[in-house]
């Protein structure tokens, strides 16, 4: 049996207040569709972590900065709801545009500092877009809990600090990386690679976790950068956006790894921008 669907805001409502009052803890896991077993291990985990478990799909525009890229994002919805049937969630929330965005919606929400880096340098206005619909999606659900995947390393961080900075009562919890065999991070993305693309893909992970290896062993940051961007462009990615060495918690730049830190990439793969992050040491 498929998952029930739920669209507006009300059923919503009804359904998670009956829920609390009986005393029942309620986890969210915000998606935008497009299910691999990436998110099936966020509904995992928050199947273990709560009694309710909502599942939200909303291929959110205003997080896209590049009109083309929100037109291509893969819409899967009859799929989606086939792979969640299995985990017996409670809800699967998919509201539509004007559910989200009534006319004359006005509020922004934007966390300072975290968002200037990383994927918020070359995406402007990308972290507003989630900021703003994650704060709606926490306070529409009402969850104790929320799931994110470490895959979106500074989405982590950010919907964490909104939560902490706007009094919201939510735990975020973060879950590790689902990659597929050849080291690729599972990505919604992905879908977008042609057969060709996909056999280069995973060339960025091998190229960060050489990097992080040798950074770990005491190697120079400039040199290792070197040598990881030229091993990603000769696999076939035409871009590398970038790949630093940052703090865990703060994401400030960091040229050693001498506190807890991860090195973040982005890059172009034919027509396909990938992220992917790791612990490193
Ligand atoms: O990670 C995603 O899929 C999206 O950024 C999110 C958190 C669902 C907000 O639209």
């Amino acid at each position: 049996m498929s998952a029930p669907i739920i669209r507006s805001l009300s059923e919503l409502r009804t359904l998670v207040t009956g829920w609390k009052s009986s005393g029942e803890t309620v986890g969210v896991v915000p998606t935008m569709g497009a299910l691999h077993q990436g998110h099936l291990s966020l509904v995992q985990a928050a199947k273990e972590g709560c009694d309710r478990v909502i599942i939200t799909i909303f291929i959110n525009p205003k997080q896209f900065n590049n009109p083309e890229d929100y037109e291509n994002y893969p819409r899967t919805e009859n799929d989606d709801a086939r792979k969640l049937a299995p985990f017996g969630v409670d809800a699967v929330y998919v509201p539509d545009g004007p559910t989200m965005y009534p006319e004359g919606f006005a509020t922004n929400v934007s966390v300072g500092g975290l968002t200037d880096l990383l994927c918020g340098a070359h995406r402007p206005g990308h972290f507003d877009g989630v900021a703003t619909v994650v704060s709606k999606l926490f306070l529409q659900s009402q969850a104790n809990r929320a799931y994110f995947g470490e895959k979106d390393f500074q989405q982590l961080q950010v919907v964490t600090r909104l939560a902490r900075d706007l009094d919201i009562p939510i735990e975020v919890v973060g879950c590790p990386t689902i990659r597929e065999e050849d080291g690729l991070a599972m990505s919604s993305r992905n879908l977008l690679l042609s057969d060709r693309a996909r056999t280069w893909a995973p060339e960025l992970n091998a190229a960060m976790e050489e990097m992080a290896d040798e950074l770990v062993m005491g190697g120079n940051i400039a040199d290792l950068h070197a040598k990881a961007v030229a091993r990603i462009e000769r696999a076939g990615f035409t871009e590398v956006e970038y790949l630093d060495l940052r703090a865990c918690d703060t994401l400030e730049e960091l040229t050693a790894p001498t506190r807890p830190a991860r090195l973040l990439a982005a890059a172009w793969l034919a027509g396909v921008r990938l992220i992917d992050n790791i612990a490193v040491g």
